[in-house]
């Protein structure tokens, strides 16, 4: 495989701790946290209220299971700056991530919460098999996305030297491989095969680039994609987990010498695995939705905050903590088309701004090469079908192409069909979402 790999290793000793002392540490931090999501944040204390909880409550880590659980419209309902757990002046940076509608959901970030965050993605980095002096190339985007930042912060606190080249920019991306010689990339896996290909276009030898190690994740990928990206890039293929609402990427991550799975930073996040329909926590190696309570997070922690993502947790193996299998599916509608999350309200909500549209509409997923593709369909009102001329239907497709492109940060075709052209269902709900990408 990849040349030149480092030692194996932890980079915190707590990695390699007794499980016993990684539970006490876990109740420790979770009690603070209880208390200070009751005493600062309104929304934590009236659920905890009305749920007759209080922190004090809990006594053991499964005493949690008596908390109510936080969802996406919680966030929504508290936008922008309502679920801050510290004066908004004590807020050093905010982030966004998509949300069911229009409004993003906003996450934020103390100086601690910066450091603890850079320190969680130094120690992913170094569990993937980067060490300090290493070059990374960051092609993840920067900006609201917590991608970019997140792993450039992560990747100067482990002391590597950064090259913050954000995503997009194709044919640059490899000139700066070729010219800058990095030993690390960290990109979504779908845009990895196109840089693959890329390569190949310019008649270079992917193989040969002074690549070693790649961190992959914001969207699902399969163990055939790992042993793609391997065999065309000569490297090692490791799995970043993240999101938004409980840190960015580093919640989990692989160690290269295993690649069996994410390492939870159990010292940080405390994981449980629901069934999505009663709620109930299942025992480890069972499927069903991941939920995180954040430990350390001052500024926004999170309790149950529900994920949404269908996976397991599994034994621990390189470390002491527990792992995450592959993210199998989500439980909401959320789609990721090219590391961009999509749910198809907020493109419902675009399209009914145009009063020459009908409600009705079809996003139909593919694959092209290695990419995901979205087309929206949708028709015209039944009185515009008349009235409407064909450069005026080109112009709606246009005007709805551009507002997702703005709003929600995805590329799409828009075709605009005549009114009855979406198929009805006959009762029960609408199917919205044609996936044709297969299983991840
Ligand atoms: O995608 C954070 C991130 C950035 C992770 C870069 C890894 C690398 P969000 O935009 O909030 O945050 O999206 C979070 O993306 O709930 C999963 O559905 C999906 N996701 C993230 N990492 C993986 C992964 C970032 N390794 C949502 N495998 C999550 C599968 C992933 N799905």
């Amino acid at each position: 495989m990849a040349a030149s790999r480092p030692q194996a290793g932890a980079f915190d000793s707590i990695e390699t701790a007794s499980r016993d002392e990684i539970v006490a540490l876990q109740t420790a931090r979770l009690k603070k946290t209880l208390q200070h999501v009751y005493a600062n944040v309104p929304h934590y204390r009236n659920k905890f209220d009305a749920a007759g909880v209080a922190p004090e409550d809990l006594h053991s880590l499964q005493d949690l299971a008596k908390f109510p659980f936080t969802t996406k419209s919680d966030l929504r309902a508290n936008y922008p700056f309502g679920m801050f757990a510290v004066p908004r002046e004590q807020v050093v940076r905010v982030h966004a991530s998509s949300g069911t509608t229009g409004k993003p959901t906003v996450v934020g970030y103390t100086k601690n919460d910066i450091a603890t965050w850079s320190s969680l993605m130094a120690r992913s980095i170094y569990a993937a098999g980067g060490r300090p002096g290493d070059i990374v190339h960051v092609g993840y985007g920067y900006g609201l996305f917590t991608g970019g930042l997140g792993a450039h912060y992560g990747a100067e606190h482990l002391g590597c030297t950064v090259i913050p080249m954000s995503g997009g920019q194709t044919e640059k991306q490899i000139q700066i491989i070729n010219d800058f010689r990095p030993d690390i990339i960290m990109v979504t896996p779908s845009y990895m095969l196109v840089l693959a290909e890329e390569f190949d276009k310019q008649g270079l030898d992917a193989r040969a680039s002074s690549l070693r190690m790649g961190m992959f994740g914001a969207e699902p990928w399969t163990e055939a994609m790992r042993v793609e990206i391997e065999a065309k890039m000569n490297i090692d293929a490791v799995d970043v987990y993240g999101l938004s609402e409980v840190l960015g990427p580093g919640v989990a991550c692989e160690c290269f010498e295993s690649k069996d799975g994410p390492v939870i930073w159990e010292d940080h996040f405390y994981p449980e695995i629901i069934n999505p329909e009663t709620g109930e926590v299942v025992p480890d190696g069972e499927e069903g939705e991941l939920v995180f309570t954040s430990l350390t997070k001052e500024a926004f922690p999170v309790i149950r905050y529900r994920t949404r993502d269908l996976t397991r947790l599994l034994p621990p193996t390189s470390r002491s903590m527990r792992r995450i299998g592959k993210i199998v599916g989500r439980s909401d509608d959320m789609l990721i088309i090219r590391g961009v999350n999509v749910f198809p309200t907020q493109v419902e909500e675009l399209i009914l701004k145009d009063p020459r549209l009908s409600g009705n509409y079809q996003l139909i997923v593919t694959r092209e090469g290695h990419l995901d593709a979205l087309e929206v369909q949708c028709e015209l009102q039944r009185e515009a079908s008349f009235k409407v001329t064909g450069t005026e239907r080109q112009e709606v497709a246009h005007l709805l192409r551009h507002h997702i492109k703005s709003l929600i940060g995805v590329s799409t075709e828009v075709r605009v069909m005549d009114f009855g052209a979406i198929p009805r269902i006959q009762g029960g709900k609408a199917q919205r979402v044609i996936d044709q990408r297969g299983k991840p």
